[in-house]
C-alpha cells in the first residue's frame, strides 16, 4: 500500500555502494536530511548460498530495460554452489554489505534480514560486523517461486549494533 512518503530506489553493489554520495548526485535536499539523521535501520531479504541465479532468474527484466547484468557480481549465486569455497565467500559478501551499511545508520540502528539459514552462517555474519543477533522470527513461507514446492520456513535475524 502507498504511503505519503518520499523513497528513493538505488542500484549498486551493496558492498561497496556510497549510498550518500548516489543520493547527492540526485537530491541535495535528500541528501542533506539523510546526512543529517542517518537511516534508522533495513529490512531485507539478502540472497542465500547457492540457491538462486537472480540474474537469470530477471532474465527477461535486464532484456526489456535494458539494464546492465552484473552477474559478477551477485552474492552466493547457484552456480557457484554450496561448497566451502562458496559459504566462505557469501560470509564475507554479506558481512561487507553490513559493515559498508553501517557507515549510514545511526548508532541505534535495526536490522531485519530474511533467511533460510540452513548452515548458520549468521552468528558469524553478525560478528564480523560487530553486531549481534538481538532475535528470530519463524516464518511460513506457503507460495514459492521455486520449482521445489515443499514446506519451507525461514527466519528474520533481527540485528543491532555489538556495544
Ligand atoms: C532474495 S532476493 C530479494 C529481492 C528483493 N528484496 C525482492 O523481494 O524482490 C536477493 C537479491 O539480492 C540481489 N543481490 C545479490 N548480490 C548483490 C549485491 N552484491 N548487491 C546488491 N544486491 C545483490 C540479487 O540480485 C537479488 O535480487
Amino acid at each position: 500500500m502507498r504511503t505519503q512518503t518520499f523513497q528513493y530506489c538505488l542500484t549498486g553493489d551493496s558492498r561497496t555502494i556510497d549510498i550518500f554520495g548516489e543520493i547527492e548526485k540526485r537530491n541535495i535536499a535528500f541528501f542533506e536530511l539523510a546526512q543529517k539523521q542517518k537511516i534508522k535501520g533495513i529490512f531485507s531479504s539478502p540472497p542465500y548460498v547457492g540457491l538462486i541465479d537472480y540474474h537469470e532468474q530477471h532474465a527477461y527484466a535486464y532484456d526489456l530495460y535494458g539494464f546492465q547484468r552484473k552477474d559478477e557480481l551477485e552474492i552466493g549465486p547457484l552456480y557457484k554452489g554450496q561448497g566451502r569455497e562458496a559459504k566462505e565467500s557469501y560470509i564475507q559478501g554479506i558481512s561487507e554489505v553490513l559493515n559498508n551499511c553501517k557507515k549510514y545508520l545511526v548508532d541505534d540502528y535495526e536490522i531485519f534480514l530474511v533467511a533460510n539459514d540452513k548452515y548458520n552462517m549468521y552468528p558469524l555474519i553478525a560478528e564480523n560486523a560487530g553486531m549481534k543477533i538481538v532475535n528470530q522470527f519463524k516464518r511460513p513461507v506457503l507460495n514459492r517461486t521455486e520449482k521445489d514446492k515443499g514446506a519451507y520456513s525461514e527466519t528474520i535475524f533481527h540485528l543491532k549494533a555489538r556495544l
